[in-house]
């Protein structure tokens, strides 16, 4: 197992299950629907392609779209701290459903709370 990828650990099948369960609490989530397209079919695949290339599988993301910029993709939607907070939240419960736990699952959560982290771009409004 120590010659596998977190890719190849995790499984194309589990990758697929945990971003559609994932995007079905971004949906139904206060905080991060109205920022997100009402059909997620095309940010699904998206995040499908993104993930197995962020795992150490085939580059499937930037060989259809390029250098993944993430950072930069996600400035023309206001990411505050709540809503990295939001979109780890929805993950964590997504990761339960599909299994994805022990210490594959502790290294993709660590992993993209660093990202999630990095998206931020607009300090919290004040209400
Ligand atoms: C796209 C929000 C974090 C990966 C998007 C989109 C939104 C969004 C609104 C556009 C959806 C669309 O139009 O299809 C957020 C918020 C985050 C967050 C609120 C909270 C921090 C992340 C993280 C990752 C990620 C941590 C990766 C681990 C992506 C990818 C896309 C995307 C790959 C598709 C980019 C493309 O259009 O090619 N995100 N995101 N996002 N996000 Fe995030």
């Amino acid at each position: 197992n120590q010659h596998l990828t977190p890719y190849e650990a995790i499984g194309e099948e589990t990758l697929s299950q945990l971003v559609d369960t994932f995007y079905s609490h971004v949906q139904n989530h206060p905080l991060l629907a109205p920022i997100f397209p009402d059909d997620l079919t095309e940010t699904a695949r998206k995040q499908k392609q993104f993930l197995t290339q962020y795992l150490g599988g085939p580059q499937l993301y930037t060989e259809e779209h390029g250098h993944p910029m993430l950072r930069a993709r996600h400035l023309p939607f206001e990411i505050t701290p709540s809503r990295a907070n939001a979109w780890i939240s929805c993950m964590q419960t997504a990761m339960k459903e599909t299994g994805l736990e022990g210490e594959i699952g502790d290294f993709l959560l660590h992993r993209l709370q660093l990202t999630a982290h990095h998206m931020v771009n607009t300090i919290e409004p004040e209400e």
